[in-house]
Formats: structure tokens, sequence, C-alpha cells
């Protein structure tokens, strides 16, 4: 469960990136985070992680507090980056051992996981290959991998399917879905409605820093008609 708060964030004095953003994400939920480029999505999610401070609010992760109980509240979630281009040097299979051991995941569970998500996300060819030699998708694949890897309660995922082939993306997308099931919590960024369907069990529609629309996609598209999800999507960000 995720609760944000009256949260607000400005990178410049003048401009708010994020402004008085209040939102809910249920325990057992999908939710799509849409908006268009520069909305405030990945400024929203960082402040989430604890990447970035809330200049005002306040964001709880499955009830503690992001800045008042860090330590507490980073134990609860898995974090990809909308930019998956780090540890380099080392190879798929030593990055993932490396967040095995910072979240002491015992080695024979390590083991089963790696195999399961390895075959899940087809990375089995690259695990012994340096990170630095990996395509977009495959480093946002590795990343993806790290995450899982500690089976964190709630997911936030920036742009996670952005980049992947269709395969890796309907098994993503299958995981994503099974986590929610299970009773966790799954939040994560996209500027695309289309994504959305089918996934999302709620969508939160973001511009400007200010959320436009938060309900499923079906009452959204209850509201508009005879209009494209495009169409709509445009409706949402540009009139609110
Ligand atoms: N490091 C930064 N310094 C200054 N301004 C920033 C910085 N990062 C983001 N911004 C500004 O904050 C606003 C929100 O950016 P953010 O990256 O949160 O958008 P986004 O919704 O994730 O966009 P995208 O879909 O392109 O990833 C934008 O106006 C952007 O220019
Ligand atoms: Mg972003």
């Amino acid at each position: 469960m995720i609760q944000i708060q009256n949260v607000s964030k400005s990178y410049a004095k003048t401009k708010k990136a994020v402004d008085d953003l209040s939102l809910h994400v249920p325990a057992g939920t999908i939710m799509g985070f849409i908006g268009p480029n520069g909305a405030g999505k990945t400024t929203t999610l960082k402040m989430l992680a604890g990447i970035l401070k809330a200049d005002e609010g306040s964001i709880t992760l499955n009830g503690f507090d992001i800045e008042k109980q860090p330590i507490k509240a980073k134990e609860q979630f898995g974090y990809v980056f909308d930019t998956p281009d780090f540890f380099l040097q080392l190879k798929g299979i030593e990055y993932l051992r490396f967040v095995g051991d910072i979240y002491e995941v015992p080695s024979d569970v390590r083991q089963q996981r790696i195999v399961e998500l390895a075959n899940t996300l087809d990375m089995n060819d690259a695990l012994n290959d340096k990170i630095q030699s990996y395509s977009h998708g495959m480093r946002q694949k590795i990343m993806i991998m790290g995450v899982l890897l500690h089976q964190p309660n709630i997911w936030i995922l920036d742009e996670p399917l952005t980049g992947l082939d269709p395969q890796s993306s309907f098994n993503l997308k299958q995981m994503m879905k099974e986590h929610a099931q299970s009773g966790k919590t799954v939040f994560f960024s996209t500027h695309v409605l289309e994504v959305a369907e089918k996934l999302c069990d709620k969508i939160a529609i973001i511009n400007h820093g200010k959320i436009n629309y938060t309900g499923t996609l079906v009452e959204l598209k209850e509201k508009y008609p005879d209009q494209s999800l495009e169409e709509i999507f445009l409706e949402v960000t540009l009139n609110g």
C-alpha cells in the first residue's frame, strides 16, 4: 500500500514539478501512473523511493514514512529506474549476487529465483556477460531481475515496459498481475494509455505535476464515449 499526501517538489524555485499531489495505491492493486513527458512521474516515483526529498507532504509505504522511518520504508519496495545504466562493469550474475547479498536472500532461494527470472525474461545466455555489453532492453531486464530477486512487497517501476521485446513485455505484465493478485502492490509509470488496458486495476493521470484523473479505465471510457484511448488521453491531459 502506498499513501501519498499533499506532496510537492520543485527543482527550481519557480515551477513545481509535482504540485500538491495526493494518491492512494491500495494493496492488491496494479496502478498505472500515466502522463506525457515532463508531467512529474519520475519525480513522484523518486520521492516514493526516498531518492528525492519532498518539499512538502508525506509518503508512506505499507504504513512506514519514507522520511521518518527510511529503513523500514525501504524494506517494503523494489524500485526500477527509467535509466538502467548501473553497475556496467559487473557481469549480470555478479550484479544479481550483489543484490542477493545486500538483501540477504538465502543462497538456495536466490539460485531458484535467478533461474526462474532468467527464464521468464529470456536472460540465460547473458548472465555471464558484462552489463556494459547489454542492449537497453537487456539492461532493463537485469535491473528488473535484481529488484524481483528479493521479492519486495511493493513494486515501483518507472517505464518498465519501454524497450522490452513483446515476449518479455508480456511476461513482465503477467508477473505484475500475479504480484497484485497475491495481495501486493504494483505502481508503474507509462506515457501510453493503451499499456494500461487489460493490465491496470486503476490508473492515475498526471500532467503539470497534478493528478487529473484517478479511477478505472472502464469508468474513464464511460466518461468519454466514442473516443479512442489516444483522444481520451489528450483530452484529460490537456483539459483536466
Ligand atoms: N534534475 C532536474 N532538474 C531540473 N528540473 C527537472 C529535473 N528533473 C526533472 N525536472 C523537471 O521536472 C518536471 C517533471 O519531470 P519528470 O522527469 O518527473 O517527468 P516525467 O513525467 O517522468 O517525464 P517522462 O515521461 O519524460 O519521463 C519537468 O518539467 C522536468 O523538466
Ligand atoms: Mg520519467
